[in-house]
């Protein structure tokens, strides 16, 4: 296998080094391209072929659908371990030992209290803002009440501010929940687990007893778990790159937020329930929409098919489809919703078009699903989306300051106007 690659331009040679990562994946690294040729540039719209980095956390083979955080496969980790773990797998690259374990558990539970004004903050929001806008401003205007930037280079700095966005996220996120449902803002129980307690606050009411439900707790850990990383993903790539302009920790989370949001990455768990809906009031006629997402000139896609990554099939959505299935029997809910979920992916599996361009389920498509049937309003989908993804962005941004990666500045091509004499307003 050659070392280099070679680039000829007007007859002249350049040579690249290969590099291959502990997978065997093959980068020629063009950190020397516009030094060594004057100043050409690569283009690649959307970064369909340029890896931004050299990173140690997630390894996706998008032909044979393998996903593994730090080596471990996601179907053993949503079998065996609970979210905590996988969020200290992810940020600090080892499982913990149960002491490790404890300390973490014991040290967010520290600082699970979020500032009494926050609530202030809340307030001015009306309630009908999209809980996914009201998490990222909340986020945000959390850097107001824990001042002083992080040194990146002191790990007990590091450690605090990492453990308090962990400890506080799930309490903005519940808060958003629970003022669109009028519901006293309240705050955690920490006596439970991380993932029981997030449910309690979102679910607790001032008037009734809480009912505790393994059932509904393992089926959110796993969901959780499955959404924790996903590599260079939009909303992790705009962690990396907020953060690579040494943006702290919380601003960088917040514009990962509101990259999450748009319904072509985690807004598409919101877009494939509402499509669902749509074709069962439509008469659950599956061919009528297929056709549509296959015709050119209909804006209509199927949401949650397709992949940037995956070809094959999405990993992740295997493992949904399953639970979702197991969720449902055991609360004993029949939802119409999951009968036409399959129906179309059995069918669109099947069609020529789908089969050419490799577009498959991805973990969109039967999530949904599963957060209804535990109550989740449709609204809250991708806020549980950004709740599971938080440890994979905070690993993504402490990896990216402890490589001191450059700030993150691409180049362009330039196709506008070439220089003008400016022509004052009078003759124009
Ligand atoms: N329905 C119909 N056609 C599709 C779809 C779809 N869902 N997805 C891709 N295509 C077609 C697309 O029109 C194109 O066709 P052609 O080659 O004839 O022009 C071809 O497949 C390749 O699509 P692309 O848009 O170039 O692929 P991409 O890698 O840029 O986009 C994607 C990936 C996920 C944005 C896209 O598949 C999509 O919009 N899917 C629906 C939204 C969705 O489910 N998003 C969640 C992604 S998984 C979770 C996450 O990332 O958060």
């Amino acid at each position: 296998m050659s070392k280099t690659a070679t680039l000829e331009i007007d007859g002249n040679k350049y040579e690249f080094p290969i590099i291959k990562g502990t997978e065997n994946e093959l980068g020629i690294d063009v950190k020397t391209l516009r030094g060594a040729t004057g100043g050409v540039t690569t283009i690649d719209p959307g970064y369909k072929n340029t890896g931004s980095c050299e990173s140690a956390i997630t390894f996706l083979d998008g032909e044979k659908g393998i996903l593994r955080y730090r080596g471990y496969s996601i179907e053993e980790l949503a079998e065996k371990a609970d979210f905590l773990e996988v969020a200290y797998l992810l940020i600090f690259g080892e499982l913990p030992t149960a002491t490790e374990l404890e300390k973490f558990d014991n040290d967010i539970k520290e600082e699970s209290h979020v500032d009494e004004d926050m609530k202030k903050i809340l307030d001015g929001f009306p309630k009908s803002a999209h809980p996914m806008g009201v998490l990222s401003s909340l986020t945000s205007a959390l850097i107001a009440f824990n001042p002083g930037s992080v040194d990146v280079d002191s790990e007990e700095e590091m450690y605090n501010a990492i453990v308090k966005i962990l400890a506080k996220f799930p309490v903005l996120a519940a808060w958003t929940m629970r003022k669109r449902k009028s519901l006293p803002l309240d705050y955690g129980d920490d006596s439970l687990g991380y993932v029981q307690n997030l449910h309690k606050m979102m679910f607790a009411r001032p008037n009734k007893s809480y009912e505790p439900n393994k059932l509904v707790y393992d089926a959110l850990d796993k969901l959780l778990i499955l959404h924790a990383d996903h590599e260079q993903n939009c909303s992790t790539s705009t962690v990396r790159i907020v953060g690579s302009s040494h943006a702290g920790l919380f601003a960088s989370l917040s514009a990962g937020i509101s990259a999450l949001w748009g319904p072509l990455h985690g807004g598409a768990n919101q877009a494939v329930i509402e499509m669902l809906e749509a074709i069962k009031a439509d008469g659950g006629d599956t061919a009528k929409y297929i056709a549509k997402a296959k015709d050119k000139n209909d804006p209509f896609r199927l949401m949650g098919f397709g992949h940037r990554v995956y070809k094959n099939f999405d990993p992740r959505a295997k493992i949904i489809k399953k639970s979702a299935e197991e969720v449902l029997g055991d609360l004993g809910i029949e939802d119409p919703v999951l009968d036409i979920a399959k129906g179309l992916a059995k069918v669109a599996l099947e069609d020529e078009y789908f089969v050419k361009r490799k577009l498959y389920p991805n973990v969109d498509f039967y999530s949904g699903i599963i957060y209804r049937a535990l109550g989740i309003p449709t609204e809250m989908f991708t806020v549980m989306f950004a709740l599971g993804r938080l440890p994979g962005w905070i690993a993504q941004w402490r990896e990216m300051r402890l490589r001191k990666e450059p700030i993150g500045r691409p180049r362009q091509i330039y196709i506008g106007e070439n220089d003008r004499k400016f022509v004052p307003v009078s003759e124009r």
